[in-house]
């Protein structure tokens, strides 16, 4: 969407993955303040964002949605000014449907300006707009409506639709969103989280500055998969330039959490200005390559062993799109090491769910 927004993948944070439904106004100002004083905002991530469950079931006489006042009782402006206060941005949440997705609020449906101009006028930053009871309408209208409402307030405001992916949104939300779900939820467990990023791969040539395919939020940190796991969770969806949206619980984070998500040039990655997503290039049984191209005539690639013992996995220069003659340098984005001179192949012995990362840069 050409809005101005989004120009690379937003990053940020949502409380849905470790938080469902249990929001207030603590847990978001200690989360802002955990986002600069660990330093992850200086990385880049910026957004704080409230997910479903924010407002009370029944709009006001004049219907104006209304934070629930028990779990916000400072209302949201003041919330927005607090979180701006830090340096970062603000995101709700709404839904194209009459109810939200946990059914605790309304949907926007027939507010759509309405609730627009109640988010622009509380400073929101980032909207996240749900699925959930639409009464079987086309997405496409619902979406449209929401995208215009949202441009006619005049205030530059990130949006991320939440369609699931049923209706193929890459097709047609360029120009109406800056990011499209193209999945289901994810859970936090291999499985799910590889089934996102191989559904989210069919649509990499939809993505772009501006508009970017969304496999969903982060679990790394959510203490369900393994450190290599989320290793492999997020190399993808920095390859994938997928919204970088964390999902744990940013204020006790343990060690490797933080290593996994602060790593500056995986993000650098993800963040890379050329925008163009990296796709699952290679598949030899479990052993895959995952690849795409940075500015300056550089490569990411991924080397991942998605089976349960350990192989040597091979990137050969043909399987990402180079000339064999080529000599590279290549970093290892984890280890934090470089090999000059690298000919012909890239290829390491990997464990089970284990991933290499490496940006390939000419000699
Ligand atoms: C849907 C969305 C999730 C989350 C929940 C909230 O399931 O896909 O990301 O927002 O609703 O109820
Ligand atoms: C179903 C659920 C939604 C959401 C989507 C995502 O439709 O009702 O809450 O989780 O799946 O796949």
């Amino acid at each position: 969407l050409d809005n101005g927004l989004g120009l690379t993948p937003p990053m940020g944070w949502n409380n849905y993955n470790h938080f469902p439904g249990k929001l207030n106004e603590k847990l978001i100002g200690q989360t802002a303040n955990a986002m600069v004083s660990t330093g992850l905002a200086a990385l880049g991530y910026e957004y704080i964002n409230l997910d479903d469950c924010w407002a009370e079931l029944n709009r006001d006489s004049q219907g104006n949605l209304v934070p629930n006042a028990t779990i916000f009782p400072s209302g949201m402006k003041a919330l927005a000014g607090y979180i701006h206060s830090k340096g970062l941005k603000i995101g709700i949440y709404g839904d194209a449907g009459t109810l939200t997705c946990a059914r605790t609020m309304p949907g926007s449906l027939g507010y759509e300006e309405q609730d627009a101009n109640t988010f622009a006028s509380w400073g929101i930053d980032y909207l996240k707009y749900d699925n959930c009871h639409n009464n079987g309408t086309s997405p496409q209208e619902r979406y449209t409506k929401m995208s215009k409402a949202l441009l006619a307030t005049g205030r530059p405001i990130f949006f991320s639709l939440c369609e699931w992916g049923q209706a193929y949104p890459a097709t047609w939300a360029g120009s109406v969103g800056n990011s499209w779900r193209t999945t289901g939820d994810i859970k936090d467990n291999w499985g799910s989280m590889i089934s996102k990023a191989d559904q989210n791969d069919a649509w990499a040539s939809y993505a772009g500055p501006g508009g970017w395919n969304d496999p969903d939020m982060l679990e790394v940190g959510n203490g369900n998969m393994s450190t290599e796991d989320y290793r492999c969770h997020f190399s993808l969806w920095s390859l994938a330039k997928a919204p970088l949206i964390l999902g744990c619980d940013i204020r006790s984070m343990d060690n490797d959490t933080f290593e996994l998500v602060s790593n500056k040039e995986v993000i650098a990655v993800n963040q890379d200005e050329l925008g163009i997503q990296g796709k699952k290039v290679k598949k030899t049984g479990d052993l895959e390559v995952w690849s795409g191209p940075l500015s300056g005539n550089r490569v990411a690639v991924v080397l991942m062993n998605r089976g349960l013992s350990t192989a040597n996995v091979t990137a050969e220069w043909s399987d990402i799109g180079l000339n064999s003659s080529v000599i590279f340098d290549a970093r290892d984005l984890w280890e934090h090491s470089t090999t000059t001179s690298v000919q012909n192949q890239l290829d390491a012995t990997l464990d089970s769910h284990a991933c290499k990362m490496y940006v390939l840069t000419p000699h």
